[in-house]
């Protein structure tokens, strides 16, 4: 590594605290070496083994490179009173990272737990919190560890993968810990983009996103929706939530993960996400980028509908229009932003969304081209605001045209901010 990235790695460790969970792993000693280094960076590192933990390396080995008393249970023997530990240190810490993180810490983790220090203090934590798994090829692979690692990271855990090569079993495979070098470079980027984030320009802010398709249900096994794959949506929301907002996402039915640090809530329906919307409705910012059916059956058949004649009509009912009803409450200083799907008269369209729903800025996708809209990386997007200003985001990434988006909302310039 050149010597200036260094610097700067160990310029933001430099005074940090660092909460250090070890599980009963192999890797477990190079937890010893992490320890060193994130002490040479100047970091604060308070040592939290499992009982198992201690098998591999001893707590008098981590306690004298951490030079702080290692912890193990809730409840030590020599207990002096202060078993809310666990809480302090939750408060105490900017970082608590698990490493190694053995199979079964990551399952208690992801159930949330609490039956060892480190775990309750995981429970504890406002910082964020980051685990490195270790454990043998076929215990990673296995369903049970990836829905545990799946649970974790929608929790807004970060994952750092584990390494391929020989493990302790002799298999060769994934499921080695990464060197220590590796996780403080992980350690450092994750400090930095929490900085990044408290300081952001949307610190403090609420926002409110939704995103995906809806599922109306005609019978128990069939439904309408459309090809909405949330990607715009959850682009906003991660950035959004990077630039320091505390984010909750309502989504429709999606294969996407959570954005890290977002609060997602799933729906299916338009009326599930018309509740979840009202109750989250107070939000600073709110971002509708949800493609919500119109109309729903009027009822859902409790049976499978079987065929019977040539043509078969389905009554439908409107459903509520969510934005407008959040537009209809906007309370002042709240910015609300409408998105318009259209194949025809398309800046026409969205205008009058625009106008009707009470909006400020409406961001209208062209339907019709390759390489915007729906099932696509990309978009191209043209912003049109309250004020008559018309905003054109030339076909990017949709991560890109979300950065975009955000950029146009904070600088309420007519100018375009992107083109
Ligand atoms: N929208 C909503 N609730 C609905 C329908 C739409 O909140 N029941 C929101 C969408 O999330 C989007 C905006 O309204 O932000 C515009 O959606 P769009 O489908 O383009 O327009 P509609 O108002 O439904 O009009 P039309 O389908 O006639 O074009």
């Amino acid at each position: 590594m050149p010597n200036e990235e260094r610097a700067t790695k160990n310029e933001q460790l430099q005074g940090r605290r660092v909460l250090l969970g070890v599980s009963g792993s192999i890797a477990a000693y190079k937890a010893a070496e992490l320890i060193r280094l994130l002490k040479k960076a100047g970091a604060e590192v308070q040592v939290l083994m499992t009982p198992d933990a201690a098998r591999f390396i001893t707590p008098l080995t981590l306690g004298t490179l951490s030079e702080r008393e290692v912890l193990t249970e809730i409840f030590p023997e020599n207990a002096d009173g202060s078993w809310t530990k666990h809480v302090n240190l939750g408060l105490w810490a900017d970082l608590f990272v698990v490493a190694p993180a053995t199979a079964t810490t990551l399952s208690k983790l992801a159930a949330g737990l609490c039956d060892s220090m480190l775990t309750a203090t995981a429970l504890s934590a406002r910082c964020p919190v980051m685990v490195a798994p270790a454990m043998d090829h076929d215990m990673w692979l296995h369903p049970a560890t990836q829905r545990n690692l799946r649970t974790l990271r929608s929790d807004g855990v970060e994952v750092i993968d584990p390494a391929h090569g020989e493990l302790a079993s002799g298999l060769i495979g994934t499921g080695r810990l990464p060197e220590p070098e590796v996780l403080l470079e992980r350690i450092a980027a994750k400090l930095n983009e929490a900085d990044e984030r408290s300081s952001g320009v949307l610190a403090g802010k609420t926002v409110l996103v939704t995103a995906g398709p809806t599922r109306e249900a005609v019978d128990p096994v069939r439904y309408f929706t459309n090809g909405s794959t949330g990607t715009m949506g959850y682009a906003l929301a991660e950035a959004a939530a990077q630039r320091g907002a505390d984010v909750t996402l309502v989504s429709g039915p999606t294969n996407l993960d959570a954005p890290p640090g977002v609060e997602r809530i799933n729906v299916t329906s338009a009326a599930d996400m018309h509740a979840a919307v009202m109750a989250h409705a107070e939000a600073d910012l709110v971002l509708m980028a949800a493609a919500v059916a119109d109309y729903t059956p009027a009822e859902m058949s409790d049976r499978k509908v079987k065929k019977s004649d040539d043509d078969l009509s389905i009554p439908l009912r409107r459903t509520t229009d969510i934005l407008a009803a959040v537009g209809q409450q906007k309370r002042d200083g709240q910015v609300l932003i409408g998105f318009a799907l259209e194949t025809h008269d398309g800046a026409a369209n969205a205008r009058g969304k625009l106008e009707r729903k009470n909006l400020d800025l409406i961001v209208l996708n062209h339907a019709n081209e390759d390489g915007a809209g729906f099932g696509t990386g990309t978009n191209r997007v043209t912003i049109l605001g309250c004020d008559g200003s018309v905003t054109e985001v030339s076909q990017r990434p949709k991560r890109d045209v979300a950065e975009a988006i955000l950029d146009r909302v904070l600088a309420p310039s007519a100018e375009p901010v992107a083109s």
